[in-house]
């Protein structure tokens, strides 16, 4: 058998990861959940979940990866816990569900193209957003998307893709930072700021059971973690490599974008009279919007925004419908392209209904960060903190000078901490969908 490719550089690697994690997570959905959750009060729980949870999180997966060089999963059975192979493959089928609603969303970036170069929202913004958000042309620019991301995985081009992320990155930092110091100079900058910055601990305390979900959701999400994107990328690892340095760089670099993407749409949310809390979905997409229609020469930065914000999802998703596609390749010895299609197919079809209603979408949302999202970085946990720990520990002093005193830290907190936060999101967080639900049939009765 030929020797298991790794990657060339440990930059390669990290930039794969990177590309992976930055995404429609950072731009649209933290400004969302920001937004949602009473601005800097989710951010501080936010930022501490990150650290705390995500970082070490995102090292048991590449713990997972490098230790067994497997797919997903096949990666449980050649550590020798084939019984543990169904965290696997319920991390698979998370990421298929999460494929179905991303779309959705890539292609309201494919619509903000080109909604940018006619300068079709300059006018109105919210009412572009009702347009292109849910209906007939949602489902048009899902199957759009779509079809790029499985047109990539058929043809085994991500390489390209990946490449692509060492302009993507940088190029999405250096235009919101353009944007954010624009958006100093806004009416709206000082209350923009105070929402964004300036907790409200009484807000923070009344909320704190809707708040920890949301921020355990919203990390794991960002960071690509649960659904074994990081197992497979770490598999191709060599082992001189620092496991806890990579990874605090990818995380580091994440941080960065999705901080950067709220420094622009809090000040301009609040310049354009739309109060935070209120965007829902539409909130990262509403207030860029509102500033191209503002600067001059709107249209062309708008353009230009929205290709890279298209090449930062494309590279997510890819890495959302590679799992799947690799683990029926790998196991069955069907044609890549046949595989990649007929899932992709199938995936679109399950998006769908949230491509006609934008409330359908925050279910699909809410389902993934509350429950999917936690249920499996939780099964993860428990594997390798109790189950598969002599072969972790080791693994992850590898390559690393970070000493013995750091892992054995590291693995108290994949054993107690890890489970025991997720585990009262978990609780929190099917209460909070419970409710939203209630709410939901309460206003059907009333209205
Ligand atoms: N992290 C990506 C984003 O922020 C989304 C994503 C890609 C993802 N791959 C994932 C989320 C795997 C969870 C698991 O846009």
């Amino acid at each position: 058998m030929a020797e298991r490719e790794t990657w060339t550089t440990r930059v390669g690697f990290i930039f794969a990861a990177v590309g992976s994690a930055v995404g429609l997570g950072n731009i649209w959905s933290f400004p969302f959940q920001t937004g949602q959750n009473g601005g800097a009060a989710f951010l501080l729980v936010y930022l501490a979940v990150v650290f705390v949870i995500g970082f070490p999180a995102m090292l048991m997966e590449f713990v997972i990866g490098r230790r067994s060089k497997q797919n997903p999963i096949s990666a449980f059975r050649e550590l020798g816990f084939e019984n543990w192979s169904f965290a696997g493959t319920l991390g698979v089928l998370g990421s298929a569900v999460t494929l179905a609603f991303y779309s959705v969303i890539g292609g309201w970036v494919l619509s903000y193209i080109v909604g940018s170069a006619t300068g079709t929202y300059f006018g109105n913004v919210a009412g572009f957003f009702g347009t292109v958000s849910a209906g007939p042309l949602a489902v048009g620019t899902h199957a759009l998307f779509m079809g790029l991301t499985v047109a990539i995985v058929a043809f085994g081009i991500q390489g390209g893709i990946e490449r692509a992320t060492k302009v993507m990155v940088p190029a999405i930092l250096v235009l919101l930072l353009g944007l954010a110091a624009w958006g100093f100079t806004l009416e709206g900058a000082t209350a923009g700021y105070e929402y964004y910055l300036s907790p409200d601990f009484g807000y923070l305390a009344d909320n704190l059971t809707s708040i920890v979900p949301s921020a355990v959701g919203q990390a794991f999400f960002t960071l690509s973690l649960g659904f074994s994107v990081m197992i497979a990328y770490a598999s191709y690892l060599g082992s001189d490599d620092s496991l806890p340095a990579d990874g605090s760089a990818i995380v580091v670099i994440n941080t960065l974008v999705a901080l950067l993407a709220g420094f622009v749409v809090f000040p301009v949310l609040l310049s354009i009279g739309v109060e935070p809390g209120s965007g829902g979905v539409g909130t990262a997409f509403v207030s860029l919007a509102g500033a191209f229609a503002q600067i001059p020469g709107g249209e062309l930065l708008g353009v230009g925004f929205f290709i890279v914000l298209l090449l930062a999802a494309l590279s997510s998703a890819i890495s959302l419908l590679e799992t799947p596609v690799s683990y029926v390749v790998d196991n069955y010895d069907y044609d890549r392209k046949v595989v990649a299609t007929v899932l992709g197919g199938t995936i679109f079809a399950a998006g769908i209904p949230t491509a006609l209603s934008t409330a359908t979408l925050g279910w699909y949302n809410d389902i993934v960060f509350n429950l999917l999202l936690p249920l499996v970085v939780l099964l993860f946990a428990l594997f390798v903190g109790w189950v598969a720990f002599d072969e972790s520990v080791d693994e992850l002093a590898q390559g690393s000078s970070l000493g013995t005193g750091f892992t054995a830290l590291w693995l108290w907190w994949v054993r107690l901490v890890i489970p025991a936060a997720i585990g009262l999101t978990l609780v929190l967080g099917v209460q909070d969908l419970a409710l939203k639900a209630q709410l939901i049939e309460s206003a059907v009765v009333l209205g």
